[in-house]
């Protein structure tokens, strides 16, 4: 199946990329660096025509508090919004171990 990896350059998001492939999927890469932003939508529609399943492991380029809230919200907004359009029928995001605690 078609999963697109939002994040798919970073630390995680490689290696997830690599094991989905290994398992025979089309693993797609969707990053700033290949044209894809989930802030601002940019290469969004085109990336998630056709895709069964996101996976999201991006980051905010910023620990700072703030930031990284507002980093989370605006793009969850976006990207969910976009996988709506686009029909795709499953969203697996990334958490932290005890984040309920931060
Ligand atoms: N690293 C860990 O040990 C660990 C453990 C548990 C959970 N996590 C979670 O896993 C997620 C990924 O962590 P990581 O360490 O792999 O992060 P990372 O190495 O910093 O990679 C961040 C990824 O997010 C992408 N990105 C940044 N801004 C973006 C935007 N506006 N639109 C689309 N993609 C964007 C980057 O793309 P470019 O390369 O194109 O800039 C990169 O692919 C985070 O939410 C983190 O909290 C990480």
């Amino acid at each position: 199946m078609k999963i697109v990896v939002i994040g798919g350059s970073g630390l995680i998001g490689r290696q997830v990329v690599a094991h989905l492939a290994g398992h025979g999927h089309e693993a797609v890469s969707a990053s700033p660096s290949t044209g894809v932003d989930v802030l601002t939508g940019q290469g969004l529609a085109e990336v998630l025509a056709g895709a069964d399943v996101v996976v999201d492991v991006s980051n905010a380029p910023s620990f700072e508090d703030t930031a990284v809230l507002d980093f989370f919200t605006r793009s969850g907004r976006t990207l969910l919004a976009a996988e709506v359009e686009a029909g795709v029928a499953h969203h697996v995001a990334l958490s932290i171990v005890g984040t309920d605690r931060a």
